[in-house]
């Protein structure tokens, strides 16, 4: 049993304000169990009664969990009075009050963000205590030696910054840039973490992406900048690591 007004309901669910909502009842065109309902405080159960639009039902979602390729330039943020957001890239139809990056990456760092408006969803995956793991791949212009790797990989100390330890193996070298890529994967979510820890060792990174959050790899045919929901399967994948 899931208790909610008729105007919040189709607020959430379709990204309409309250009054757009209200006007939308007021017009005659929403059904709830196939019988019209014009007021806006009538009260349903979201998980079990059938609500329509015009005849075209309102597939109810709590929550929503989506993908995104994050391109370079835009912040792991919901609003900024100047910056671009991961948010303001969302299609139209993936868009409602509430939702958020579950994480962050840095502004020039691609890869796959996490966005739901489930506060509880991103506080476990985001937790320490949970160790989700993920994954990067790391481009650098030198490769590390076979002391910094182990230093890397056995929990490093960056002045007062004590790292978990960290999954780190060479992936190659790219025959057109002459770049070393890395793969590494953390434990741990600390602001600016692989940056630190490769400018420790001498050996700046030039560029960041992130593979994977958990079981989970973002899907390479979204474009950056592309998003999508995730299936149930794939969002209990994050979880199972
Ligand atoms: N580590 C970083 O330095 N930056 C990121 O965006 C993610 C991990």
């Amino acid at each position: 049993m899931e208790k909610i007004r008729l105007d919040k309901f189709l607020a959430s669910q379709l990204n309409l304000s309250r009054s757009d909502a209200k006007a939308l009842l007021r017009s005659g065109s929403v059904t709830v169990n196939g019988s019209a309902v014009g007021k806006g405080e009538f009260t349903l159960d979201a998980a079990a009664d059938a609500v329509a639009v015009n005849g075209t039902p309102v597939v109810y979602k709590k929550y929503l969990y989506i993908m995104m390729h994050k391109p370079a330039g835009v912040i792991s943020a919901s609003k900024d009075p100047t910056e671009k957001t991961v948010i303001d890239l969302l299609p139209e139809a993936l868009v409602r009050p509430g939702l958020f990056p579950a994480g962050r990456l840095d502004k020039d760092t691609t890869g796959f963000v996490l966005i739901t408006d489930d506060g509880q969803f991103a506080h476990d995956i985001l937790s320490p205590r949970r160790h989700v793991p993920k994954n990067y791949s790391v481009w650098t212009q030198r490769r590390l030696t076979e002391a910094e790797e182990a230093r890397f990989r056995g929990g490093m100390s960056v002045g007062e910054t004590v790292f978990e330890k960290a999954g780190l193996s060479f992936a190659g070298q790219e025959p057109d840039t002459g770049r070393f890529v890395y793969s590494v994967t953390l434990r741990e979510g600390r602001y600016h973490q692989i940056k630190i820890m490769f400018a420790a060792l001498g050996a700046p990174l030039v560029r960041l992406h992130r593979n994977s959050i958990g079981g989970l790899t973002l899907d390479p045919s979204l474009q950056p900048g592309e998003s999508r929901e995730l299936t149930e399967e794939e969002r209990s994948a994050i979880q199972n690591n």
